[in-house]
């Protein structure tokens, strides 16, 4: 057990990680060197991150104690979650260099209080970072490995808007540490603020590998479910919806992750695929695999961009409504989203853009709408982002409204104006009357 804790970096994961750890009863110190979000920390106890569940923990009676400095919040610490940014370089591997900066005031602590620390990692790291570049660096210190620190390799598998229940119900933990002592630790701690949790103890580079082919699974879970639509799209007599939940209802490929719908994007999966292709790249292993990934990821962009041309042309549309300009719900992260990238594109071809979310405070070129029901109004055809319970009253305006539902959020069989294909477009211009253009058609029923 643990009974202080430093944690350092409160940003989307730092601070919920925080709030979590602080359940186990320890004493939580934080640090985060961008004061301006402290002091909103200190205010509104994370409200901005929008994460479902987070209340409950920031009134659990065990309040986290911030610090003005890394030496103040190891103080008298045991063990030092660094939760910091890792960000992608060029060449796609992730930089260690905020790390290092942090490691490097760490280990002055140590030389000077001559204090031992597990020094507990959580940030995406590149394969053979922990061995090659923070072990070294902290050995160029004056510092012995399982002497005066012991390092752990600890990475939370995270989704935005789900972070609290993906930190209280992991499908498992996966550390990497090269010390029994320290792993003994670290699974003394979860063991007591899990019930039976699943634990992988693994060598340093096996646990940085885990990380990112857990997340290239997913992509290619992803980038299959376009490939499958892509195969579905001409043929007015396949449902790419009930092909996919079919193939899934294989339990050795499972449903989750395969749906026909966008690419994928967040701030996550498409930098760790660029990851694991220069990780194959650096160490001579062919793979091709990334490459088409992406590709289809590209594709599947490019393909909604076809279909607003589309759109455009065939039905002269002059105005496009998102419901959610984020990647999804709960969240006011819009890394890669490919809504932004859509209105963008719908700018450039002057279809005027409006956007209704909750979530995001950025400015953006698209016209901001503060009501659901306003935004129906302005827009010729509704693109649905994403499920939210915002969103909710499109229940009301299904017979009346264009509705894009991307992801199949609303069953085909329960909407009967929405869209998903480019085939009902054609379907539409030989059932619908002269009157009626600006209405996008019927989506099939199969069978
Ligand atoms: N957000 C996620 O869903 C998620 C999921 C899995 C893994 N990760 C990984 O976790 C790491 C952090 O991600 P995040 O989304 O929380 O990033 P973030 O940008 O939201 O937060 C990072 C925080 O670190 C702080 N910081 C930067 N430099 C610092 C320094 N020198 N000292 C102290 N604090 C400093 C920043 O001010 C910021 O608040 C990344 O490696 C990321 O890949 C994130």
């Amino acid at each position: 057990m643990f009974r202080n804790i430093s944690v350092i970096g409160l940003g989307k994961l730092g601070y919920p990680m925080a709030q979590f750890l602080s359940s186990s009863g320890a004493k939580i110190s934080c640090y985060d060197k961008n004061e301006n979000l402290v002091k909103e920390l200190k205010e509104n106890h994370g409200e901005h991150l929008h994460e479902i569940g987070l209340n409950n923990l920031v009134n659990n009676n065990n309040d986290l104690i911030f610090r003005d400095s890394i030496a103040d919040c190891i103080v008298d610490t045991e063990i030092i979650y660094i939760t910091v940014p890792t960000p992608s370089k060029l060449d796609g591997s992730f930089s260690n260099e905020v790390i290092i900066e942090i490691l490097d005031q760490v280990a002055d602590v140590i030389l000077k209080n001559k204090k031992t620390y597990i020094i507990n990692i959580n940030s995406t790291v590149q394969p053979g970072s922990i061995e090659s570049e923070i072990i070294p660096f902290l050995e160029s210190k004056g510092l012995i490995n399982n002497k005066n620190f012991y390092i752990l390799y600890n990475p939370y598998f995270v989704a935005l808007g789900s972070v609290i229940r993906n930190l209280e119900e992991p499908d498992y933990l996966l550390i990497g540490s090269s010390s029994i002592y320290a792993a003994k630790k670290i699974t003394k701690f979860y063991n007591s603020l899990y019930k039976n949790p699943k634990i992988r103890l693994l060598k340093f580079k096996e646990a940085e590998l885990t990380k990112l082919l857990v997340n290239t699974y997913l992509t290619t879970k992803i980038s299959y479910s376009n490939f499958v639509k892509s195969v579905c799209k001409d043929f007015d007599d396949i449902s790419d919806l009930r092909v996919l939940e079919s193939v899934g209802l294989d339990t050795r490929i499972g449903t989750k992750f395969m749906l026909p719908g966008g690419p994928y994007s967040g701030p996550c999966l498409p930098r760790d695929n660029l990851s694991l292709k220069k990780f194959c790249l650096d160490n001579n292993i062919q793979n091709s695999f990334s490459d088409e990934v992406q590709k289809i990821n590209n594709d599947t962009i490019e393909n909604l961009y076809k279909v607003i041309s589309q759109l455009k042309n065939q039905f002269k549309i002059k105005s496009f409504g998102f419901l959610g300009l984020g990647y999804k719900s709960n969240t006011q992260c819009f890394e890669e989203s490919y809504s932004i990238k859509m209105m963008k594109f719908l700018e450039s071809l002057n279809i005027k853009v409006f956007y209704y979310d909750p979530y995001l405070s950025e400015k953006f070129t698209a016209t901001k709408i503060n009501s659901f029901e306003e935004l129906t109004l302005k827009s010729d055809i509704i693109f649905l982002s994403y499920v939210d319970q915002h969103f909710n009253p499109i229940i009301q305006v299904k017979h009346e409204k264009n509705i894009w539902d991307l992801w199949y959020h609303f069953s085909d069989s329960k909407f009967n104006r929405i869209y998903h294909k480019v085939s009902d477009f054609k379907k539409f211009q030989t059932q619908t009357s002269e009157n009626d253009k600006n209405v996008i058609p019927l989506n099939k029923k199969v069978g």
